[in-house]
């Protein structure tokens, strides 16, 4: 079992409100969708204390959102040779885009980042203070991400394919940028599809099946989804502070 986690930027109590579910419900992984948040904007938050102090010792994965710090994120991967996988804190784990993790016996493929929306935010973007423009894929992210797409049981990303905007409450004008289009396309491109597609950014606690496919809004701030190999069930409740 998985718990596949939305959005959380940064705070504290989401985090222990998904390890809390996690716990109660034995799940061998956590996987959480992008704009976590451990090192933003400040590389120094609670988040990182809380791996390193924490007895529960499930694995925790997650791609990265826009609202990440890049560069800490990049660097951790320099500094460590460039694995697809790297341990950012104790047991918490940022997995690189386009790259592939076998989780809970499922093929997992991963593509973090998304663009921005720069239309009605009180706080102004200040490069790589608070914003980075690493928050979109490179071509070389984007083409490993579609070569592996058609072989993967599951994928995760932190923007979804721009054929699910339409579904979207909140956020319909978001994202009509290059990510969801190559998602899109990457998806009318292939004959073979993952079973489920789990997603943020969106901020929904939602599911839709299209064209054979089960797509998961995964929520925010302690919302998530509990994922077996016969079921996947809402879990969490949303925490607004
Ligand atoms: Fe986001």
């Amino acid at each position: 079992m998985i718990l596949f986690a939305g959005d959380i930027h940064g705070k504290l109590n989401a985090l222990e409100q998904i390890f809390k579910d996690a716990e109660a419900n034995n799940v061998e992984a956590i996987v959480q969708v992008g704009d976590f948040g451990i090192f933003w904007p400040s590389p120094v938050n609670k988040l990182e204390d809380f791996f390193n102090s924490i007895k529960i010792k499930i694995p925790f994965y997650f791609c990265d959102g826009n609202h990440e710090n890049h560069s800490v994120l990049d660097s951790e991967h320099q500094r460590a040779g460039m694995p697809d996988v790297v341990e950012v804190a104790n047991n918490c784990y940022h997995v690189r885009r386009g790259a592939t993790v076998t989780i809970d016996g499922k093929s997992i493929l991963f593509l973090g980042g998304a663009q921005s929306y720069l239309g009605k935010k009180d706080t102004p973007f200040i490069y790589e203070e608070n914003w980075w423009p690493r928050e979109i894929p490179s071509k070389d992210e984007f083409d490993r991400f579609k070569k592996a797409y058609g072989s993967s049981d599951i994928v995760v990303t932190h923007d979804c394919p721009s054929f699910m905007l339409k579904h979207q409450k909140y956020h319909k004008l978001w994202s009509k940028n290059g990510v969801p289009q190559f998602l899109s396309h990457t998806v009318s491109e292939s004959s073979d599809h993952p079973k489920q597609w789990f997603f943020g950014h969106h901020h929904e606690h939602e599911h839709w099946n299209v064209d054979a496919v089960d797509y998961y809004c995964c929520g925010k701030q302690g919302e998530s989804w509990l994922f077996s190999a016969d079921k996947c069930v809402k879990t969490g409740i949303r925490l607004l502070k």
